[in-house]
């Protein structure tokens, strides 16, 4: 199998996205006006679900995440540290944190299908009792696992985005 390109040269993602711009360099998805319906949605399904930790892989800036109350321990991981306390972790390389709840936000939809199949099969088989991802209608079928919760964020002419909640 090749080796996906966000291994061998993972200095290509530290520029960012230009999208949400000069707010965050996370892209339009991180805006925090754009993050309202995930701000009420989280900490609901933490409460629902009694989840007692979550580690966002791929935490990005911590542009919205910062501000918002999840109701649970909250540890953030990304390939490029973007924010103090952000921890150093690659999510094709490095072993899955321990959390409750692994949480993985606009992060696979960016990678090359080879290093999209390798993300999720490590998610789905993690130790964790639940997944929190973004989905969009784009997404290859494998990603199409079945949520125990959805909420849509948002449409456009040709796409869904929706955040879901998968039981592991
Ligand atoms: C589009 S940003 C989304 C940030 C955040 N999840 C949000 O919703 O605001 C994608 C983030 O994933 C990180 N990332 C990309 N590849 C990664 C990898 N292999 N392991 C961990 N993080 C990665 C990038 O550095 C970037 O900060």
């Amino acid at each position: 199998m090749k080796t996906p390109t966000i291994i061998t040269n993972p200095d290509k993602y530290k520029k960012g996205w230009i999208g949400g711009l000069p707010e965050t360099p996370c892209g339009f998805g991180s805006k925090f006006a754009q993050t309202r319906i995930q701000r009420d949605w989280i900490p609901k399904m933490v409460a629902k679900y009694a989840i007692t930790s979550i580690a966002d892989i791929g935490a990005g800036d911590l542009n919205w995440a910062s501000r918002t109350a999840f109701g649970c321990d909250y540890t953030p991981y990304d390939l490029i540290p973007r924010a103090r306390g952000v921890r150093k972790f690659n999510l094709l390389i490095d072993e899955l944190p321990a959390a409750d709840c692994l949480m993985v936000l606009w992060v696979i939809n960016h990678f090359p299908v080879t290093a999209a199949k390798i993300a999720m099969e490590k998610l789905l088989n993690g130790k964790s009792r639940y997944l929190i991802m973004t989905w969009d209608s784009r997404m290859w079928d494998f990603t199409d696992v079945q949520p125990v919760e959805r909420e849509v964020l948002r449409c456009s002419r040709d796409t869904d985005f929706e955040i879901r909640l998968v039981e592991l």
